[in-house]
């Protein structure tokens, strides 16, 4: 089934869609039958009673082993849009859907190079057309202990990674995201080596919850939260997820990441949300749910160890923070 996101850059009734508005359109995609919530090895929210009925017209049984706790309530697509870390657009939460806006999106390319048989280098829209669109309710959470729940709209990034056919020698996957000091004020100063970079682990990038995300809330991604695409492992910290990507790199040795660089002894390269390994300046126990005023108790792997916490089996998650 195919999700079709709204371009945010045509020209828009509003800059942020209302919250039940968009709630309106997803009811509707729903009973339409497009909304592809669900398969195989997708974790999601509780199903609501139309998303279930869309699953059954589209002929996706839901797998309970991967639905999430039940209590779980979209963060509003205003904490979403207005909450953001990207430093290239400056330090403080508020500074990038100001200064984003002047970040252009299309035309726009992702080189996949490095150990692959089949380098090439692809538009985004071609992207867009490359698999079908998958709406996955996933938790982002945060190095400094905040979180939000999101409807983000991507497709498993396994599904570009088949394609490019990386070779034996493939062990890690480095993104590269965009750098312009033309448009990113950030850039001017060295609190991270420019351009950002992340990594996954090649087994942790195939894992079917890994998303390349190009859209969320059924739009495509404002520029603030990483237009026009962004990688999503929902087990890990939020600076794992890469923004405005232009370089996927296939590669033998573990990539130096950003923040890996800047602090070794505060960011790991693996960096799976964990309660019990602290940041050296605060806990990792507990973290706030963005628009909620009590604080919850924050589960290893952002609750998704059922699906992932056998890629680990046998490490030691202190050392390999
Ligand atoms: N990607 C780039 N290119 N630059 C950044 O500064 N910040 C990361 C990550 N991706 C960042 C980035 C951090 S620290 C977090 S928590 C998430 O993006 C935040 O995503 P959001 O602002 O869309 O919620």
């Amino acid at each position: 089934m195919l999700l079709r996101l709204r371009d945010r850059s045509s020209p828009a009734p509003s800059e942020i869609t209302p919250e039940a508005l968009y709630r309106g359109r997803r009811q509707w995609l729903a009973q339409a039958g497009l909304l592809a919530l669900g398969g195989a090895a997708l974790a999601s929210a509780p199903l609501r009673r139309s998303e279930a009925q869309a699953m059954r017209l589209a002929g996706v049984t839901p797998n309970p082993r991967h639905v999430l706790a039940s209590d779980e309530k979209l963060n509003k697509v205003e904490d979403f849009r207005s909450y953001c870390n990207f430093y290239e657009f400056g330090m403080d939460k508020s500074d990038p859907p100001v200064h984003a806006k002047a970040m252009k999106v299309r035309p726009w390319t992702v080189t996949i190079e490095g150990e692959v048989n089949k380098p090439q280098t692809i538009d985004v829209d071609a992207l867009h057309r490359m698999a079908p669109l998958e709406e996955r309710v996933y938790r982002l959470r945060c190095v400094e202990a905040w979180s939000m729940v999101i409807p983000w709209v991507g497709f498993p990034l396994s599904e570009l990674i088949r394609r490019v056919e990386p070779r034996g020698n493939a062990k890690y996957v480095e993104f590269v995201t965009l750098a312009d000091p033309k448009v990113m004020p950030g850039l001017r100063y060295r609190s991270l080596e420019w351009p950002y970079v992340e990594g996954l682990r090649m087994d942790e990038a195939m894992h079917p919850l890994t998303l390349l995300v190009l859209g969320a809330y059924g739009e495509t991604l404002a520029p603030q939260n990483g237009a026009p695409v962004r990688v999503m492992s929902p087990w890990k910290y939020g600076f794992k997820s890469g923004k405005s990507i232009v370089k996927i790199r296939f590669v033998e040795s573990q990539p130096k990441t950003a923040w890996h660089k800047a602090a070794p002894g505060e960011y790991g390269f693996y960096s799976n949300v964990n309660p019990d390994v602290d940041h050296p300046r605060w806990s990792q126990k507990t973290e706030r749910r963005i628009g909620e005023f009590s604080r919850r108790k924050t589960l290893l792997f952002n609750g998704y160890g059922e699906q992932v916490a056998h890629l680990y089996a046998g490490m030691d998650l202190r050392k390999f923070f």
